[in-house]
């Protein structure tokens, strides 16, 4: 028997819900959503109501708001942005003689909804009974296409059960959908009132488009459906469109046994450039190529693209089902947010709801790319393209806050700061050489020397100029930044964030590495020797602040002075710490929100030794809250490899279940796509110990006690390779492509058409430290 929790059942390939539960109907909407990256779709009920927060998202398509300062101050930014609902085309109301078919009414015998990992498509089926006794059998399925990236096509199906029965199906475009204010809690989106106003509109036959724009962005959209029918007698059709509606209505007589069965392609268009015209061209075209490539091909295309997917990307977990799905879902989602961006960026809560307004953050770089980098390499290269095409505006911004090279957003959609809250916003540095960092490691995977050169040593060098002006060398020779905020938010305006530093250091390191090796990209860039050197000296001199008596790094310094947080005296109802005490507090004290010097530890393996990596993670773990998704992941990672083996395991189910067990209670407004790339993050860094440095691909694995066994593939260069642990050994096997040198657990070795299996040394486990009171990790017997 399939074992369920939180609603679904537990399988390894699909997500399925069954019955029918009005209070969870929001947050599944954020579960079930589809995406391609370019189009999202929340996974709302066809016939559009009930509904916690309807969701129809283009990527890039936002809205300008101003920010409202009580006390405005230089180079605060003067407007966020706002990610839009845009025209909804999912909605196909339904009538049976005369009643609206609405689940909050008459009986809804039985109603299942799986999202199918393989086909990329969310199904439902679901019987319902009238107030009047009326009793129909609807079976919808839908995919936003990942072969057509402009494409949406729902399958919708009704049976009539016991009886002959009139049925009426609309078929709507809707724009400027009422959506509910959802209270004070910043994570949440800001509600934009009627954000679409209407150019044009028109209906003919089966089909209508609508086009509108925006008043602040000045963006146009458009959207546009078409229709297949397949119904035993003639309908009677009537199409309409006005400004924020178009409807195709269809009355039909079905005989008892009978089916009608549409099938709906709905068609997205949008530009800050291009034409009312142009963009109904666009639309049209897609509609077009849809309805002639048609249901089943589309379907064929969409599990083909999939197949490739997971032929590239699956992880096999042995020994824990409901894990496996964890695992499986969270690849889907970044898939889902990252596949068909094309030089869009990828938000922190992908396109799946409105959740932090639709921006992205380091969220990407640091937790999402590495897992695209080596399952997707395209999809991690547009994304990076996306930062290189808003490396004007980083210039402008860097040049604006009085510093050379650029500096880029905290958060954004279009490119320009969207923060207005300045010590979590402009002050997170740390973005620039986050965005280094991956843009190196894409590079070391890929050997992309195209990207290198359009994009890549451009960004390293631009980001170098930024610290180098940042930073200061005082008196004691050491190279000082001060005055920002690492990846723990509840610290901010600190000196010398170890975080920062050592990835400003490495940012420094790999641009004059790249300017030594293209010089050609060096002059065109601009960059002389002297400029290098200078880049060198400032690495080489990096502070990176130490407490001797306690012998660990200070997360920032002065850090270990702080008083520390009292956590057995802080209610396990008031966490989050930000909704409940005034960062006034928060920031004079010793708490981590997230995972700052543990993550530093990850990403620059090579910058602390193994004691110190251990006394470190023995200390921060004290004091780290998890308030943020996107610490479980990092946690897990650091301690898996410092030998704290069951609570890496604990943390990567944390990781894996945060959106499926809502953990953090805010999973209606989107998922957190970081923690689901985390779950990646986790296995592969974790407990494969997959560490990329100079070029290089080293693994340490160890298979977490729990498990009996766990594979993973990675893209490597042109190569495919496959990481099987077990127990005692690990086996390594080229999948495709030409041999590759790798290293397990300090031993170099080739691997070419011959699996290769080696040992893995006895596992040493060391005794975890003491959380903070209440903040042990998510129990699933719990
Ligand atoms: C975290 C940030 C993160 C943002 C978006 C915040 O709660 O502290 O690190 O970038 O959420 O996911």
């Amino acid at each position: 028997m399939t074992k369920r929790l939180h609603g679904f059942d537990i399988d390894a390939w699909e997500l399925r819900w069954r019955g029918l539960d009005l209070n969870a109907l929001p947050r599944t909407e954020s579960i079930f959503a589809l995406s391609n990256g370019h189009i999202g779709l929340r996974g709302g009920l066809e016939e559009g109501e009930p509904v916690g927060t309807p969701g129809t998202y283009l990527n890039g398509f936002y809205e300008k708001r101003d920010f409202p300062y009580a006390e405005p101050g230089y180079g605060y930014p003067q407007h966020g942005q706002s990610l839009v609902n845009v025209t909804d085309g999912k909605i196909i109301r339904l009538f049976v003689e005369d009643e609206p078919v609405d689940v909050r009414y008459g009986h809804t015998g039985e109603h299942e909804r799986v999202l199918d990992f393989r086909s990329g498509t969310l199904r439902r089926d679901t019987v319902w009974t009238s107030p009047t006794g009326r009793r129909v059998r609807i079976r919808t399925e839908r995919l936003v296409s990942f072969t057509e990236r402009a494409l949406v096509a729902i399958r919708y199906e009704v049976e009539a059960l016991d009886d002959d029965l009139d049925l009426v199906i609309q078929s709507d475009l809707l724009a400027n959908e009422p959506i509910d204010s959802q209270g004070g809690d910043p994570r949440i989106a800001a509600v934009l009132d009627r954000p679409l106003i209407a150019d044009f509109a028109v209906a003919r036959n089966y089909s209508a488009l609508l086009a509108h724009h925006t008043a602040a962005s000045g963006l146009r959209m458009a959207a546009g459906m078409d229709h297949e029918l397949e119904a035993a007698k003639r309908p009677r059709c009537d199409v309409h469109a006005e400004e924020d509606l178009a409807r195709l209505t269809i009355a039909v007589d079905v005989a008892r046994g009978d089916r009608i069965c549409l099938t709906k392609y709905v068609g997205y268009g949008w530009s800050s450039q291009r034409s009312v015209p142009a963009l109904r061209a666009q639309v049209d075209a897609a509609l077009a190529a849809g309805m002639e490539t048609g249901w089943d091909r589309l379907l064929e295309r969409q599990r083909a693209y999939l197949d490739t997917f997971w032929s590239n990307a699956d992880i096999e977990i042995d020994g824990d089902p409901e894990m496996q799905q964890a695992v499986r879902f969270a690849l889907f989602h970044v898939l889902q947010a990252g596949a068909r961006g094309e030089t869009r960026a990828i938000p922190a809560k992908g396109l799946t709801g409105p959740g932090y307004d639709g921006h992205s953050f380091w969220d990407t770089e640091i937790f999402v790319l590495p897992v695209l980098t080596h399952t997707m390499p395209v999809a991690a290269r547009d994304a990076l393209r996306w930062r290189h095409s808003t490396l004007e505006l980083a210039k402008r911004r860097a040049h604006e806050l009085r510093q050379a090279g650029a500096m880029f957003p905290w958060r954004s959609i279009n490119g320009e700061e969207g923060s207005g809250y300045w010590p979590a916003g402009t002050a997170a540095v740390h973005v620039s050489a986050d965005i280094a960092h991956a843009t190196v490691q894409y590079l070391a995977a890929t050997g992309d020397t195209e990207f290198e050169t359009e994009c890549g040593a451009e960004l390293l060098v631009e980001t170098a100029r930024m610290w180098a002006s940042l930073g200061h060398f005082n008196g004691d020779g050491l190279f000082r930044i001060d005055g920002v905020t690492g990846p723990d938010e509840y610290s901010a305006l600190a000196d010398n964030n170890v975080y920062t530093n050592v990835m400003a250091r490495q940012n420094l390191w790999e641009a004059a590495e790249i300017c030594r090796r293209r010089t050609d990209l060096a002059e065109r860039l601009n960059v002389d020797e002297a400029e290098v050197a200078d880049w060198c000296a400032s690495a080489d001199a990096m502070a990176m602040p130490f407490n001797e008596a306690l012998g660990v790094h200070e997360q920032s310094e002065g850090f270990t002075r702080h008083a520390r947080w009292d956590f057995d005296a802080t209610p396990a109802d008031h966490y989050p710490l930000l909704l409940h005490y005034p960062y006034f507090d928060l920031y004079r004290r010793q708490v981590v929100k997230q995972a700052d010097l543990t993550l530093a530890m990850y990403l620059c393996p090579n910058g602390f030794s193994a004691e110190q990596k251990e006394r470190n993670i023995d200390y921060y773990e004290q004091l780290t809250v998890r308030d943020s998704s996107l610490s479980a992941c990092a946690q897990s990672v650091l301690a898996a490899e410092v030998g704290h083996h069951e609570r890496a395991y604990d943390y990567f189910v944390e990781a894996g279940l945060t959106d499926l067990h809502d953990l953090h209670d805010n999973v209606t407004s989107g998922l957190h796509i970081a923690s689901l790339a985390g779950t990646w993050l986790s296995c592969v860094a974790g407990f494969g110990g997959m560490r990329v440095c100079g070029g290089e691909v080293r693994f340490r694995p160890r298979l977490p006690p729990a498990l009996r066994r766990l594979s993973f593939r990675i893209l490597w260069r042109e190569s495919r390779v496959e990481v099987e642990i077990t127990g005692e050994s690990t086996r390594y096997r080229l999948l495709s492509g030409a041999q590759v040198e790798l290293w397990h657990h300090d031993e170099a070795f080739t691997l070419g058409t011959d699996p290769v299996v080696l040992k893995v040394p006895p596992r040493e486990s060391r005794k975890a430290p003491k959380l903070p009171a209440g903040r042990e990790p998510y129990r699933r017997d719990a």
